[in-house]
């Protein structure tokens, strides 16, 4: 299951965490799954602002399109890295964050489109991805754990535990959020999936 599809389905368990008036923040916007729709329409249902961040003209022009659809100016897509635009940001206001950016590798392979883009900007995602996914994600956690004031939620797409280790995008930052005391709210997969019955995202709460 993907990422985005644990966030719904685990949402009748974190409404105390879904407050008007608060932010919401996508790290990757909307490119195969269609996540940034998801995120918006639940931004619209209950008040929230919506960042979606993505340095991919692509993706950041494929995100301003799905939002267009809503006609809420509180929803807005910014073309840049998560972590290089969260660590200006100041607000103190975030309630939950999906983690989805800099793409990992496994079997699953990517289409050469993805490859070229990373190589564009000097990244051989091939070689380099896995460990630049962790770090960056754990940059931008960092930066979205500053920016919780009492209580919050991150998701994190594409991580899971294996043997006993973090894997994938929240490799580092889940052992980061889990250290400064973050609760798993959903249980995430042992192993690398093949089949979609895995889950490919894990839920985190954070109370300060
Ligand atoms: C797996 S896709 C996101 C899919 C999207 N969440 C969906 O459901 O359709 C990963 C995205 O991360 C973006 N990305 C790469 N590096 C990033 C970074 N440092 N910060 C934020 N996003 C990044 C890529 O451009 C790509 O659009």
């Amino acid at each position: 299951m993907h990422g985005i599809k644990v966030l719904l389905k685990e949402l009748p368990n974190i409404q105390e965490y879904l407050v008007e008036g608060k932010t919401v923040i996508e790290i990757g916007s909307t490119r195969d799954i269609g996540s940034t729709f998801h995120l918006a329409k639940l931004c619209g249902e209950k008040k929230m602002n919506l960042i979606t961040i993505d340095p991919s003209k692509d993706s950041y022009n494929s995100a301003l399109e799905v939002l267009s659809q809503f006609n809420n100016s509180n929803l807005h897509a910014v073309n840049d890295t998560g972590e290089g635009f969260l660590k200006g940001y100041v607000k103190n206001d975030i309630c939950l964050a999906y983690l989805d950016g800099f793409d990992i590798i496994t079997t699953h392979p990517h289409a050469q489109s993805t490859i070229d883009s990373y190589k564009s900007v000097g990244i051989d995602l091939l070689k380099d991805g896995n460990r630049l996914s962790a770090e960056v994600h754990l940059d931008a956690t960092k930066s979205i754990y500053k920016n919780i004031k009492t209580k919050g939620v991150l998701c994190f797409d594409d991580t899971w535990e294996e043997n006993g280790k973090w894997m994938g995008k929240g490799a580092t930052a889940v052992p980061y959020l889990l250290e400064k005391g973050g609760e798993l709210i959903s249980s995430p997969s042992k192993k690398w999936w093949k089949k979609r019955k895995f889950n490919h995202g894990v839920l985190i709460a954070v109370n300060k």
